[in-house]
């Protein structure tokens, strides 16, 4: 028997891996483990106090957006890996009318965001730990979001690893079926690779219209007004942004479903995983 999980705490134990049926590519997570899970004590206790309020673990309990934010009508973006939130808090006021859910599996990261967020006064943004696919497709209905942003995901670069990107056939649909029709997805990486790998994929997905970058006509919510930690990182090593936008196309709009798209092949040996 595990003990019981502490507040905010994944359950011990393997991951849950939903089983999709469809054909398409899934990333295979592992087992994630992280190298410092403490919080100061400052973010212990502000951790106690507001995540009742602010977070919840992934669960199988569908989330009920309007009363989770206590508004209705308003629009919703969920973030895939938020990392220590340093741009999301930053960027919340400057849309203070949409509703952020912002999805990582890092504690300490989720801590240090609620921090900078009740010392900024932010109120429009509410944390769920957990992996993205499974928050997707556990939590969040279809049809209910405005926008999914995926800013500097992991590249995992050496070619053993690729299957555990996040940009892969299935998660591109399961994004897609979570979007209003309109809605916006938006990827931005530093990894030369990584954006090559995504630009193979960009038309796999037929509910999703592949925009390009940058395309002027897009609704600001899914501007980047501001930089993101990784970003500022990659900046330093003069990496290259690439940034990907897609559009969520009505039902009737789609095309008919092509073959399951193949992930893209490994295009380079074993290069060394990011520190
Ligand atoms: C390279 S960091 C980027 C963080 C932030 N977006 C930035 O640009 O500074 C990637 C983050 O994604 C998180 N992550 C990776 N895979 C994830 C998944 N499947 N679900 C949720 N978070 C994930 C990692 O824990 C890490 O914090």
């Amino acid at each position: 028997m595990h003990p019981t999980p502490g507040l905010g705490d994944l359950p011990q134990g393997r991951p849950l891996q939903s089983e999709f049926d469809d054909g398409l590519d899934y990333p295979r997570l592992g087992t994630v483990s992280f190298r410092r899970g403490t919080l100061t004590p400052n973010q212990q206790a502000a951790w106690e106090e507001h995540w009742p309020r602010l977070g919840r673990v992934m669960s199988d309990e569908p989330i009920n957006i309007e009363e989770w934010f206590g508004r209705s009508g308003h629009p919703t973006i969920l973030e895939i890996g938020s990392g220590t939130g340093t741009s999301t808090v930053a960027m919340a006021p400057l849309e203070a009318e949409t509703n952020i859910i912002a999805v990582e599996l890092y504690k300490p990261g989720l801590a240090k965001m609620m921090g900078a967020a009740l010392r900024e006064g932010v109120e429009n943004i509410r944390m769920v730990r957990g992996d993205g696919v499974e928050v997707l497709n556990r939590m969040i209905a279809p049809g209910s979001l405005d926008g999914v942003r995926i800013f500097f995901p992991d590249p995992w670069p050496k070619a053993r690893h690729h299957k555990r990107r996040i940009i892969q056939s299935g998660p591109l649909h399961l994004i897609a079926t979570r979007l209003k029709p309109g809605g916006i997805l938006h990827v931005a990486t530093d990894h030369a690779e990584y954006a090559e790998w995504i630009s193979e994929l960009v038309n796999v997905e037929p509910l999703l219209r592949y925009r390009g970058w940058p395309w002027a006509e897009c609704p600001v919510l899914t501007d980047r007004q501001v930089r993101t930690k990784f970003e500022g990182r990659g900046l330093n090593m003069d990496h290259t942004i690439t940034e990907f936008l897609w559009e969520r196309v009505a039902d009737d709009a789609a095309p008919a479903q092509p073959a399951p798209a193949a992930t893209p092949e490994a295009k380079q040996p074993d290069a060394e995983q990011k520190g």
